[in-house]
């Protein structure tokens, strides 16, 4: 079986005593629950790292709904037999209090990449992942940190954290694992009803023909609009955002001669979906 490790002190230990025998290290932060997508940057750090910890921390600082963060599923023994399949040199699994113990006080705040889109959706979400991504960066001291595209802007946050602080990781980020009907990979899947599983598709669709619209000379505004509508019909009960913005910065872009990104936010049947594809 995989060692767990419980606290910051042991995963130091570890890291220091791969390090010394000059071995590199690649983290998979993780919040648990893993499916597919976690375990495409499992392996592709076991590919590219001599040694693999995939940390496991559902982080209370990146979730503004109480409700959500009761919510979120837990299911250790499960990941971890995922996780020796890959398989992982460590996982990190440590107790809310390990992270932040009493007299904890100190945040890493963006502007900038962090503002629009999730971060204006959910006041103070990227602040909490910009703190535990570094904080996981210190305690396993990796060279190589891997993320997925499925959260793009949080992989920008992550790229711009590390150039801004000077953290000495290699951020890596890995294409975007789906479902054979294109949905998207995520935890959150696991509570959508049946009708809502079925319909689910339609964000990813809708996307991709409004990138393919856009690409074929379409007006942006127009092609967005269509797939709003699309996914209105097919049942979501609200869509927060379909943008198309520059794929580093997260801005809005008009200018096709950047890399560009389609990033959408919706609700079905309760559940809050997000995805992204490169226009
Ligand atoms: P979590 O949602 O568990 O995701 C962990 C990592 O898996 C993230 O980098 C995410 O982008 C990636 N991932 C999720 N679904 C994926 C998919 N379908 N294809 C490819 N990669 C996928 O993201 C977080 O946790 C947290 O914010 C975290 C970075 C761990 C900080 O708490």
């Amino acid at each position: 079986m995989t060692p767990v490790v419980r606290t910051v002190a042991d995963l130091r230990a570890l890291a220091r005593s791969w390090r010394a025998k000059g071995e590199t290290i690649g983290v998979v932060p993780t919040m648990g629950a893993l499916h597919d997508g976690h375990l495409s940057l499992a392996r592709r750090a076991r590919a590219e790292c001599d040694r693999v910890i995939t940390t496991i921390f559902v982080n209370p600082k990146q979730f503004n709904n109480p409700e959500d963060l009761k919510k979120y599923p837990r299911s250790e023994a499960a990941d971890a037999a995922l996780l020796a399949t890959v398989p992982v040199d460590a996982i990190f699994a440590p107790l809310v209090e390990e992270v932040y113990p009493e007299g904890f006080i100190t945040t890493v705040s963006m502007a900038g990449v962090a503002q629009p889109l999730e971060g204006h959706m959910r006041p103070g979400h990227f602040d909490g992942v910009a703190t535990v991504v570094t904080k996981l960066f210190g305690m396993s001291m990796a060279d190589k940190g891997y993320f997925g595209q499925k959260d793009w802007q949080q992989l920008q946050v992550v790229l711009r954290l590390v150039r801004d602080l000077n953290v000495p990781v290699d951020v890596v980020g890995c294409e975007t694992i789906r479902e054979g009907d294109g949905l998207a990979m995520s935890s959150r899947n696991v509570r959508l009803t049946v009708a809502g599983r079925a319909k689910a598709p339609v964000l990813y669709a809708a996307i991709t023909a409004a990138a393919d619209d856009i690409r074929a000379g379409h007006a942006d505004r127009m092609a967005i609009r269509e797939a709003a509508e699309a996914m209105r019909e097919a049942g979501f009960e609200r869509v927060e955002y379909i943008e198309l913005r520059d794929a580093e910065t997260l801005m809005p872009s008009d200018d096709p001669r950047r890399p560009r990104r389609m990033l959408a936010a919706a609700w079905i049947d309760g559940v809050r979906l997000i995805d992204n594809i490169p226009v």
